[in-house]
């Protein structure tokens, strides 16, 4: 019988995950089907809870319902609990297994695909939100020479920072102590695009040695990517490989196959 996956969120209707994982399913030969599912703002534990009573085996779980599917799992992963947050759910029996692939999605991209090395570089992370919280486990784990984070409201780059101290040195700031600061990879976490907007960094932070990646992706280059590309960055790439990453990685955990994940990124930019 076809297994069934989904993915669950608000909006939905733009979701690209239907079409990533019916591209691993046909290259890896596995028998699964996967739909995109509308959840009304408050009733994300009812539809988790029919989808799995219809037999469900999996779900991807997107903007906003991200933290309810933390506290929703009975189980979860170390770097799912790290994040605070689960983009993955795993269905079986009466356990509701919790993980979060964004992390490794976004290293996985970057490292991989995009062959920006975070090894002893200086990052900077825009934004102290779920989307930040949720690479910077993995993002440490690189060994970067420093990582920042910098956040419109200052406060809450500083509490972030303080929930990981254990796993290395963080710097927080606010946008304007950013000022003569010099970094080697930029990494938007911010929210700033959903509004066709860029944070209000200062100039010269990002310059011909920098390389910039926004966690955001769309059809027409971002406004990160744009401004970025403005001020002279050496590189600017949006988040559409980091999508199709942390999706192999739900693949592998449902499926226990990784699938092949460049052809799919490039079937999607065609
Ligand atoms: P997400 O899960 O996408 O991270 P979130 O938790 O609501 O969503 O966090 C949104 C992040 O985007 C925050 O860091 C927010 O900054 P504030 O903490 O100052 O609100 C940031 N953000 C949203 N709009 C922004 C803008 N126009 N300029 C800069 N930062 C912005």
């Amino acid at each position: 019988m076809t297994d069934r996956y989904a993915v669950m969120g608000n909006p939905i209707g733009h979701s690209k995950s239907p079409q990533i994982h019916a591209l691993f399913a046909e290259q890896t030969g596995q028998d699964i089907r996967y739909e995109a599912i509308l959840v009304p703002v408050d009733g994300f534990a009812q539809a988790v809870d029919q989808f799995r009573k219809q037999g469900g085996k999996g779900l991807n779980i997107t903007v906003p319902f991200k933290q309810e599917a933390w506290a929703l799992a009975t189980q979860r992963s170390e770097r799912a609990e790290l994040a605070g947050a689960v983009n993955t759910l795993s269905i079986k029996d009466d356990v509701l297994a919790g993980d979060n692939t964004d992390g490794i999605g976004l290293v996985r991209d970057l490292t991989g695909n995009q062959q920006i090395s975070i090894t002893d570089r200086r990052l900077l992370l825009l934004g102290a939100g779920g989307a930040a919280r949720g690479v910077i486990g993995p993002l440490l784990e690189q060994s970067p020479a420093s990582l920042t984070i910098a956040n419109r409201t200052a406060s809450k780059a500083i509490e972030l920072a303080k929930l990981f101290h254990n796993l290395g040195d963080i710097e927080a700031r606010g946008f304007t102590e950013l000022a003569g600061k010099a970094f080697d990879v930029v990494i938007n976490a911010t929210a700033a695009g959903l509004d066709n907007q860029t944070p209000d960094i200062p100039d010269n932070v990002i310059n011909s040695d920098t390389v910039c990646y926004d966690m955001m992706y769309s059809k027409e280059p971002t406004a990160f990517v744009r401004y970025a590309k403005q001020q002279g960055a050496r590189k600017a790439v949006d988040g559409l490989g980091m999508l199709v990453e942390q999706a192999a990685e739900s693949f592998y955990i449902w499926r226990g196959v990784h699938p092949e994940t460049r052809a799919v990124i490039a079937e999607l930019e065609a």
